[in-house]
């Protein structure tokens, strides 16, 4: 479902060029649950906009369900971000003077569904995460790890076919942290394809694949 060749990202500034990313090439099956790990600065999150459809590769080439995304207008990009992407980051952005429901409710108002359609959904998709009775907080009323799980019920609520998490456990203490493995875990056992970064060692240790970055290659591709 997703193949990447000879991807290279190179940023550069007014002085200097920062090879984020050198010749990086993978493929990802659909189901698979992959931990792309790394030291601070080896092209992690660079690897992360680029699979998910937010940044595009200096060279290489990106195919994602058969589409070459190097090819697709910014629209279609944004279309491919909301609708087959899920995303998680470490810091959950959350809209804060927003409550819950109404930020898992989100993507579908930009995908044009019918308010109740949503309210319905966003309402499974929060009890889904045991935060059936929170649906009204903001995120302000709510803890690290359940501002995560809202921002779990936000990413599946298009239905993605990838969940892209970006160090989701990073801002969490070690029980919270751990509740979002094992929902990870659920959501990739019914079939979901999961992306995440992480750099401690026994989070990756969930996933099924350890992929090891280092000066922006890969250095171990490993099952797990
Ligand atoms: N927008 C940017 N402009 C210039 N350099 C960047 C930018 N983003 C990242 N970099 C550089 O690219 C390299 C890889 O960064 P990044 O992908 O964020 O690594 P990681 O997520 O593994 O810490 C680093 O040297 C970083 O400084
Ligand atoms: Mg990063």
């Amino acid at each position: 479902m997703i193949s990447l060749k000879d991807i290279t990202k190179i940023y550069k500034n007014e002085h200097v060029e920062t090879r984020a990313l050198d010749g990086v090439s993978f493929g990802i099956k659909e189901g698979e649950f992959v931990a792309i790990m790394g030291p601070s600065g080896s092209g992690k999150s660079t690897l992360m906009h680029i699979v998910g459809a937010l940044d595009t590769p200096t060279s290489g080439e990106y195919v994602l369900d058969n589409q070459k995304v190097g090819q697709l207008s910014d629209d279609e990009l944004a279309e491919i971000r909301n609708k087959k992407i899920g995303f998680i980051f470490q810091s959950f952005n959350l809209l804060r003077r927003t409550p819950a429901i109404k930020n898992v409710m989100l993507p579908m108002v930009y995908a044009g569904i019918s308010s109740e359609k949503r309210m319905g959904l966003a309402k499974k998709l929060l009890a889904d995460v045991d935060l059936a009775d929170k649906t009204d907080n903001l995120p302000s009323q709510l803890s690290g790890g359940e501002q995560q799980r809202v921002a779990i019920a936000r990413a599946l609520a298009m239905k993605p076919s990838i969940i892209l998490a970006d160090e989701p456990t990073g801002n969490l203490d070690t029980k919270s942290g751990a509740e979002i493995m094992d929902i990870f875990q659920a959501l990739n056992k019914k079939g979901n394809t999961i992306i995440m970064i992480t750099h401690e060692r026994y989070i990756a240790e969930h996933a099924k694949r350890i992929i090891l970055l280092r000066d922006g290659k890969i250095v171990e591709d490993n099952v797990n």
